[in-house]
């Protein structure tokens, strides 16, 4: 970078270490300009399926559409609608078709350009395709680019499930670009913020501090900031999926910290009352607390948290809902063995254990000291 530009930021890349199925993210500010380049880098590449959404269409399909054709590599681009329903068996199906029709064939690569959505959706294409096509991922909302893009878990829901088809696909690269996040909605990027508060409370207490300190440049998107904490985010998940690519260990169960509450809440509360990230940001509260009632958390620690999510603008009060409703959500998550309530509980800030046989009125309590009084 020049020094005429003296806001940019050095790219960095994060190694996520998977045996012969590594790969590199590589995260910069500006650097989708170089999409073409970065794909023939990584792999001979001579055709690529282009898979957005129509938000993200708008803004970004046409620059990585021309920069990997000056390349001379053929490019397919397909478009999905915006939204969540579009992660489902017909959408999947008329990409299949719609990528066959334009000749694609066992060297096509996939390139998944949007949120989490498209990205667990052209990553499941990618998978299925001629029996499993190369696939990079260009994460654009905050939480793709610190969760759903790293971890090679790619999926479709089915009216009754959600996540429920899918395959372990790992990408053979993907490229981070903070400057995209400037057209993202503020609801979704803050929503993003709680995913990011996530790591640090889970894995690393200095980052949680980092993230204190900077509130307003975070608020602000500056990029250098955003580029450090997306780095990180990425950097322990990586770790995480690293130790369990496939969860058979146990250890990947430590990223769904307040995601137990989270779930219940968004299925209760129906989806779209709540961003995933504003529900995890009540999750999270409600598990803080569970570890105050079973004695190895601290209130000030929790309370470390609400205020650092409140800066960021997400909810930390719980919403009056059936309890019973609660519950029953609770037991049907796939965090329940054998009939068994498990949460994934804080016991300082940098550190949470995987704790089984939580009873059931211990965890609604911790869900229901979260309502605010009204009175109050
Ligand atoms: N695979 C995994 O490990 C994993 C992990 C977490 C979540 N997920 C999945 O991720 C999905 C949620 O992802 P999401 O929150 O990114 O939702 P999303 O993909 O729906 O994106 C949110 C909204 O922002 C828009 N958008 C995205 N980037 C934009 C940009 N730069 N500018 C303007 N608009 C932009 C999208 O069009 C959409 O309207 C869920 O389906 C969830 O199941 C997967
Ligand atoms: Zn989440």
């Amino acid at each position: 970078m020049s020094a005429a530009n003296p806001g940019a930021t050095s790219p960095q890349t994060v190694h996520v270490p998977l045996g012969d199925r590594s790969y590199d993210i590589s995260i910069g500010n500006g650097n989708l300009a170089e999409v073409g380049r970065w794909v023939t880098s990584l792999r001979k590449v001579t055709h690529v399926v282009l898979i957005s959404d129509g938000n993200v269409a708008k803004y970004y399909q046409q620059p990585v559409e021309d920069a990997i054709a000056a390349e001379g590599i053929r490019v397919t681009s397909l478009g999905v609608p915006a939204g969540e329903q579009s992660k489902s068996v017909p959408t999947a199906q008329s990409l299949w078709e719609a990528a066959l029709a334009d000749r694609v064939d066992r060297k096509s690569t996939v390139v998944a350009l949007g949120g989490g959505v498209v990205g667990d959706l052209a990553g499941f294409v990618a998978a299925t395709m001629t029996r499993g096509l190369d696939f990079f991922q260009i994460p654009t909302s905050l939480l793709a680019q610190v969760d759903s893009s790293v971890g090679g878990k790619v999926g479709i829901n089915l009216p009754s499930a959600k996540n429920i088809v899918g395959a372990f696909w790992q990408p053979k690269g993907v490229l981070i670009d903070t400057a995209v996040l400037k057209t993202l909605p503020r609801r979704e990027y803050l929503s993003g913020l709680a995913e990011v508060i996530k790591y640090g409370v889970i894995l690393d207490a200095d980052f949680f501090a980092y993230l204190e300190a900077n509130v307003q440049p975070m608020l602000n998107r500056d990029p250098a900031v955003l580029q450090k904490i997306i780095a990180r985010s990425c950097e322990l998940k990586a770790q995480v999926v690293a130790e369990d690519e496939t969860e058979t260990t146990g250890l990947r169960a430590i990223l769904n910290y307040g995601h137990t509450f989270c779930h219940a809440l968004e299925t209760v509360s129906g989806y779209g009352e709540y961003l995933h990230g504003e529900a995890v940001s009540v999750g999270m509260l409600c598990a803080s607390r569970l570890g105050e009632k079973l004695g190895v958390f601290d209130a000030e620690s929790t309370q470390r948290q609400a205020k650092l999510l409140s800066a960021l603008e997400l909810p930390v009060a719980t919403p009056k809902l059936s309890e019973t409703a609660i519950l029953s959500a609770m037991q049907r998550d796939k965090k329940v063995e054998h009939g068994k309530l498990r949460f994934i509980v804080p016991h300082a800030i940098g550190k949470v254990v995987l704790t089984p046989d939580v009873p059931s009125e211990m965890a609604l309590a911790a869900w229901r000291e979260g309502i605010e009084d009204e009175s109050a």
